[in-house]
């Protein structure tokens, strides 16, 4: 039987300890590295780089192949968190259980913070792979599957078209785009790039493309139902949000229920695209039920 609670632990801890080394091994200014070190090492739940391992060892490859370019994904994620929490964005004062960075230090130290892991992030998936000379063309492709998903066609994107998205109201198609941009790109360049670097045939990465489209469109749903009905002491980040300032969502737009049962289509369809993958996929089968049963 596999045991999704100790899979998460045990890859928590393997991507924890590796960001801790790139964080001293880049001996930083004392203010700079602490405010990157405070978010980054808040205890989030590191689903990026658990789903970037989980896609290398679902084709047969080794967690170890695909670290660094799992924790540039996170490093990432914490950027893009510290900088939707600033005063100009989502203005939130917790994250991750804790003050929001701009709270703990100030702003001009959060923008900073959240610029310097993003460059760090690109920093690591170029030097953290030097002794795989024979990898070098893939993690190429890797990097610039991340910039993508990352970038102006991505991630910032969608964080653009969110804040576009306030107080407008918005189609289903359009929001449905939006998350695919804001959140999607980034979680499927996390399954993707961890199965190109664990050597995944291209129907192999058809495939995951499929799954990680579906979950990471269910994840954003489920993170809009748990700003109407999470417990903030649970999710470590404030609810009720989103309707404070007149976001569209999925709940504000379908409603509560039906936000629901879309997300468990969503994972039903992750899940069958990965009908032709054994054993080793079973911690992304587990990891796309979980990612609409979380409380946090
Ligand atoms: C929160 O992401 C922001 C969204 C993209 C919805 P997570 O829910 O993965 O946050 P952490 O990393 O666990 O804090
Ligand atoms: C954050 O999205 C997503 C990114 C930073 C790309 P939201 O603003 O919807 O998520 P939370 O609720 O602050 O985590
Ligand atoms: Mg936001
Ligand atoms: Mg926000």
């Amino acid at each position: 039987m596999f045991e999704l609670a100790i899979y998460l632990e045990s890859k928590r801890q393997i991507v924890n300890r590796y960001l801790e080394t790139c964080l001293s091994g880049a001996a930083l200014p004392g203010r700079l590295m602490e405010a990157m070190a405070y978010s980054l090492m808040a205890g989030g739940k590191r689903l990026r780089p658990i789903l970037c391992l989980a896609g290398a060892e679902a084709v047969g490859g080794t967690a170890e192949e695909a670290l660094p370019a799992a924790g540039a994904l996170e490093m990432i994620h914490t950027y893009s968190l510290i900088h939707d929490d600033l005063p100009a964005m989502d203005n939130d004062d917790l994250r991750r259980g804790k003050p929001t960075c701009h709270i703990a230090f100030d702003e001009a130290t959060a923008i900073l913070a959240g610029d310097a892991l993003l460059t760090m992030a690109f920093e690591i998936l170029s030097t953290g792979n030097r002794t795989h000379a024979d990898t070098l063309e893939t993690w190429l492709t890797v990097v610039d599957r991340i910039a993508r998903a990352a970038g102006g066609r991505g991630m910032v994107e969608g964080q653009m078209r969110d804040i576009a998205a306030e107080n407008a109201e918005l189609s289903l198609d359009d929001l449905a785009r939006l998350h695919a941009l804001k959140t999607g790109a980034l979680i499927q360049a996390s399954v993707c790039s961890g199965a190109l670097l664990g050597g995944g045939s291209t129907e192999q990465i058809e495939n995951l493309e499929a799954y990680a489209r579906n979950i990471g469109f269910a994840f954003q749903v489920k993170d809009d139902v748990l700003n109407v009905e999470g417990d903030p002491a649970l999710l470590g980040k404030n609810v009720g949000t989103d309707e404070l300032r007149h976001k569209s969502t999925f709940p504000s737009i379908m409603g509560l229920e039906k936000s629901k049962s879309f997300a468990k289509e969503l994972i039903e369809a992750a899940i069958a695209a990965l009908d032709q993958f054994g054993h080793r996929a079973d911690p992304l089968r587990a990891i796309a039920n979980y990612i609409i049963e979380r409380k946090r």
